[in-house]
């Protein structure tokens, strides 16, 4: 730990030491992190449509980690920074691809920076007011999110999808805002030709204009 006196001189300064980390793709681990939690299927009932595939899938399977999340965070302070890795199993629940359980971030106006290691996904995305984008993401693909938007990763390749993020410090997060709605708007499902699409989630509630302006600050 380096000291150092601050101008006045009279107590020595404490400066944080700058970190490494090393992504290993193929474990989806950053080495010398010192945060992780892992989603394993059943941790995620409730967040697909068909509750039937879902609960053969639980059985047949054993109950797999579909999702890993390694991060190096010092502290919560504004200012700072907390990056990380996650990795996704590939797979679907009847024809919906396995995705995140998605959050806003509790201080909703931080964005978050995601960068595509391996495999093949999307950033699904709704502002608050119920509008929906989504952003795919490959290996050294950028996806910027920005403040007020829920975000949600879906792996959509046949592959681990794995990305390195990053985010300040004191954005905290929100998971319940998704379940508030009855989920986010869209779902990422499979077509006939393999490749992917977005249909309506018919249990989707929109939020009313209050919690809207609640959760946007005002600025929307
Ligand atoms: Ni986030």
């Amino acid at each position: 730990m380096v000291v150092m006196s601050v101008g006045n001189g009279s107590m020595p300064m404490r400066w944080v030491e700058p970190g490494r980390c090393v992504v290993n793709v193929s474990d989806g681990a950053l080495e010398n992190c010192n945060g992780r939690y892992e989603k394993r299927l059943a941790d995620l009932s409730g967040l697909y449509a068909n509750q039937m595939a879902f609960d053969s899938l639980l059985r047949e399977s054993g109950n797999p980690v579909v999702y890993s999340v390694e991060d190096y965070r010092l502290s919560s302070k504004p200012g700072d920074l907390i990056f990380g890795l996650t990795s996704m199993a590939p797979g679907y629940v009847g024809d919906e691809f396995f995705l995140t359980r998605g959050h806003i971030h509790a201080e909703a106006d931080r964005p978050e920076i995601y960068y595509g290691q391996n495999g093949d996904g999307l950033m699904l995305m709704e502002s608050p007011d119920g509008e929906s984008r989504i952003v795919e993401i490959r290996p050294r693909t950028i996806c910027y999110v920005p403040p007020f938007w829920i975000h949600r990763s879906v792996n959509v390749g046949h592959e681990n999808f794995v990305m390195t993020f990053v985010y300040p410090a004191d954005s905290g997060q929100d998971y319940e805002i998704i379940a508030r709605s009855g989920g986010m708007k869209q779902r990422i499902v499979r077509t006939e030709s393999s490749g992917w699409k977005a249909v309506p989630n018919e249990n989707y509630r929109p939020r009313t204009a209050d919690a809207v302006q609640r959760i946007s600050k005002g600025v929307a």
